[in-house]
């Protein structure tokens, strides 16, 4: 195959979901269609061993929070499908965000019960950011769950985006009878546990037909008049506008009885977008170009106790990664040979020849890359839109061992450099503040400073609304306002201004005052410019 055929055939996506709505689930029976695993149960307990391996893990194991973002390789009907497993945990959300800055589309999973959640609508705030193209798939229909029509308005309403179902469950909950494919016409009949779906599956393409009362008995006249109400509200499944971002498909299945999985990986293989062109700070970086580059999205670290590794995330977005050859890391102005690059089979590692555009490969590190760096063939450009998003609590940490602050520096320069957290640097007196999106990270910062580093920190809590960038043509007005507010401006890693401002109110008015300035809750990794 040439490398053009290879990019064309790869899918790079996410599963997103509000905790339980059946994330885990639907990934595990998308891996035994593609044949990546062979039996239920295994991502799961995929993910004990994993723990069971490191302290790290540990923490999380306790927990029974999945936090690794793993990705998942397999190849389905000529395509090779890359999927990216994310931690549906709040706390973790900010490691969601980046991995879906490295997919191509989402599969988003709604529980039928409880319908759009918390979760679900700050995932989508982030794919509607970047235009990605979203599938909705309705698990647990087994469930007495929602009315399909109200839950259909909910997406419209809460998510903001058009929806169009290209599927139409047939009652629901212990009455469930199947769905009926209004893409290719036919009714797929459920039963409860089966794996061998594709019997179950009728051509029925029109619905009048006799038949389709034999198979659905009392249920065929409601199911008639939904598709008509269906037919008669919305439009046509439009391809473009689902590419767009701005239109979701809507399946209807339950993930757990298997039922309307293989439905939603061949429709999603049929509609969903190869490898995408990617905005860099000097030109669009086509997929097909024949050079390589590729960018950090994630940084796994103590994979291993014993070797102390870290492993960088790269996704390929452009050309293809060969083994043993120079790369040219672009913040550094270094060259690098990786000899032993992995890709991610469900639970296996292998150490891998070459990889295209699409593929994610795990680089070990030996601390040299952060989020968001840039490996090139030799060409300089940084990637763009790796979002850093303002952390929601704050605390300042507290050295409890003055013999080891320069482990505590260290530790807290590289755990940040993860992307654990957020830093912030506060002067006078180098005050250092984390940020994050949720307490659990405070407790795996402890955690591992003390096993990885051995230092040891308290933290002293600090009430503050948001962390602001703030950038302005204008030195004169944002000099002014840093003398002004200097008790509430820190410096991010990449030494950008930032204002902790203590409530929204004070945002508020100081963004009235200070008209040249710009605020911002979003900033790129490795950026100094940042639009508000
Ligand atoms: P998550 O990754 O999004 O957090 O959800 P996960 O797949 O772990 O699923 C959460 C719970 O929902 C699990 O039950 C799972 O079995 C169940 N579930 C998933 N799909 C369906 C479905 O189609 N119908 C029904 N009725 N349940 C479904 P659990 O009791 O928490 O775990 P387990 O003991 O079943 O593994």
């Amino acid at each position: 195959m040439t490398t053009k055929e290879e990019i064309s055939r790869r899918r790079t996506f996410g599963i997103i979901s509000h905790p339980d709505a059946g994330k885990t689930t639907l990934t595990e029976k998308l891996l035994l269609f593609g044949g990546a695993i062979q039996t239920a149960g295994a991502v799961k307990s995929n993910k004990i061993t994993k723990s069971a391996t490191s302290d790290f893990m540990e923490i999380e194991r306790q927990r029974g929070i999945s936090v690794a973002t793993s990705v998942m390789a397999f190849d389905y009907n000529g395509y090779r499908v890359n999927l990216l497993d994310t931690p549906g945990h709040k706390d973790f959300a900010e490691d969601t965000y980046r991995t879906l800055t490295a997919v191509d589309s989402v599969i988003l999973v709604i529980d039928c019960v409880k319908g759009v959640e918390m979760q679900t609508e700050k995932l989508m705030e982030v794919c509607r950011m970047r235009n990605t193209p979203v599938i909705v798939f309705i698990n647990k229909m087994d469930r007495d769950g929602q009315d399909p029509f109200d839950l259909l308005d909910e997406l419209e309403s809460k998510l903001n985006i058009k929806v169009r179902p290209l599927s139409w469950p047939i009652s629901m909950g212990k009455t469930f009878q199947g769905v009926y494919n209004l893409y290719s016409k036919n009714l797929h009949l459920f039963r409860p546990n089966k794996t061998a779906v594709e019997k179950d599956v009728i051509q029925i393409s029109d619905l009048q037909d006799p038949l389709f009362d034999e198979y659905t008995g009392k249920y065929a006249e409601q199911c008639r008049k939904d598709v008509e109400l269906i037919e008669g509200v919305y439009e046509p499944f439009n391809r473009q506008q689902y590419l767009d971002g701005t239109l979701a498909p809507v399946f209807f299945g339950s993930a757990v009885n298997n039922f309307g999985v293989k439905e939603l990986l061949e429709a999603f293989l049929e509609i969903a977008p190869p490898p995408k062109e990617k905005e860099s700070n000097a030109r669009q970086i086509q997929p097909m170009e024949e050079k390589f580059s590729g960018f950090v999205f994630k940084i796994h670290a103590n994979l291993d106790p014993r070797h102390r590794d870290r492993i960088a995330f790269i996704r390929i977005c452009s050309g293809k990664l060969v083994r043993n050859n120079n790369f040219h890391h672009v913040r550094l102005g270094k060259k690098l040979k990786f000899n032993t690059p992995v890709n991610f089979m469900a639970q296996e590692k292998n150490v891998i020849e070459e990889a295209y555009a699409g593929d994610v490969v795990g680089l070990y590190d030996t601390g040299n890359f952060k989020i968001g760096d840039t490996l090139t063939e030799g060409e300089d450009f940084m990637f763009k839109g790796i979002p850093n998003f303002s952390p929601e609590l704050f605390r300042e940490v507290i050295n409890k061992d003055p013999m080891k602050a320069k482990q505590l520096e260290k530790g807290l320069m590289q755990l940040t450099e993860e992307g654990v957290a957020q830093l912030f640097i506060q002067q006078p007196g180098n005050r250092k503040i984390i940020g994050t999106v949720g307490e659990l990270q405070f407790e795996v910062i402890q955690h591992r400073l003390l096993h990885e580093y051995g230092a040891t920190c308290d933290y002293h809590s600090m009430s503050l609304y948001k962390a602001c960038w703030v950038s302005s043509t204008n030195q004169k007005e944002l000099e002014r306002f840093c003398n002004y507010k200097a008790s509430s401006i820190a410096r991010d890693k990449d030494d950008n201004i930032v204002f902790l401002a203590d409530t929204r109110f004070t945002l508020n008015s100081i963004m009235e005052i200070y008209k040249d300035l710009n605020f911002s809750f979003i900033s790129e990794h490795n950026s100094k410019s940042f639009q508000r």
